[in-house]
């Protein structure tokens, strides 16, 4: 039985493979992008900064010999998205792995707020994703070799964040588990694993936003840890998804949160 001769460690390896990560400039998604390199993958990185905040991603992937190239991009963009996979590809080989990171957060109570500021971040939130699963999924579905793609959605998609008026935020975070679940369905006969993380509190520069900031010591005693995660924290979830050690998992909300959604 070749079962019994699993190399469990070797299930989590990402050698060989390229991956594209949107939000790679800051927070969650540059993390899990060195984390990604650090397990093996080449990696892209996209992101709409304008500060050197790619860079500084770059640099630690090369300090983990690994491959990356920079990709200025808007994830409301399909163009930018179609462009990027095949800038990917022509750099780094045929996509295997993506991590889709990128996204805004702002608040305003729901009857004050206005259209434009709804919508700007639904696109982002939302259509983003999807924007982005499409152009990853085009790929791997042209490869026929199958992908794995993890979407970062939030604690904010299950309940609602005491004290911040978010309707716009929660709402789109819903949006991107049932779509990813979604997609995950469409594509389980091309081999393509679709799953997202729900982070909860996270220590990123999101969280430094004005209204915020003084809130930290209500998120911290509002989750049953006790404290906001580390942005490393979300890496091994991303690994796990990613890797051939989530073989068998497709459509899965992971929830990282500290024990938040139990209370
Ligand atoms: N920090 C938290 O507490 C927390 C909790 C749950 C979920 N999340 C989610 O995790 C993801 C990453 O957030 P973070 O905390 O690391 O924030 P962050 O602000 O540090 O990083 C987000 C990155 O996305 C990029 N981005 C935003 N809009 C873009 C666009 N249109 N095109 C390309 N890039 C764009 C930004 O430039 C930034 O580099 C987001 O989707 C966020 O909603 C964060």
């Amino acid at each position: 039985m070749t079962e019994m001769f699993l190399n469990a460690p070797a299930l989590f390896d990402l050698s060989g493979r390229v991956a594209l990560v949107t939000g790679a400039g800051s927070g969650i998604g540059q993390r899990i992008a060195i984390g990604l390199a650090q397990c093996g993958a080449d990696v892209a990185l996209l992101d709409r900064r304008e500060d050197n905040g790619l860079a500084e991603t770059e640099k630690s992937i090369e300090a983990a010999g690994r491959k990356s190239i920079q990709i200025a991009a808007d994830v409301t963009s399909g163009s930018d998205l179609a462009e990027a996979v095949s800038r990917t590809e022509a750099k780094l080989g045929p996509l295997k792995l993506a991590v889709n990171a990128a996204g805004i957060a702002n608040a305003n109570p729901c009857e004050e707020m206005k259209e434009d500021q709804y919508q700007t971040l639904m696109d982002i939130n939302m259509k983003g994703i999807w924007l982005s699963c499409r152009a990853q999924a085009r790929a791997m579905i042209a490869h026929g070799q199958g992908g794995s793609i993890v979407n970062i959605a939030s604690m904010s998609g299950i309940i609602v964040n005491k004290g911040l008026s978010q309707v716009h935020y929660n709402a789109s975070k819903a949006g991107v588990i049932h779509m990813s679940k979604s997609m995950a369905m469409e594509w389980v006969d091309r081999g393509i694993r679709v799953n997202s993380i729900s982070p909860g509190y996270t220590a990123t520069p999101m969280n430094t936003r004005p209204e915020m900031v003084h809130q930290t010591k209500e998120f911290e005693s509002q989750t049953p840890m006790q404290r906001m995660a580390n942005v490393n924290e979300m890496v091994g979830p991303a690994v796990f998804l990613l890797s051939d050690a989530a073989s068998y998992c497709t459509g899965v909300d992971l929830l990282v949160d500290g024990g938040f959604c139990c209370w």
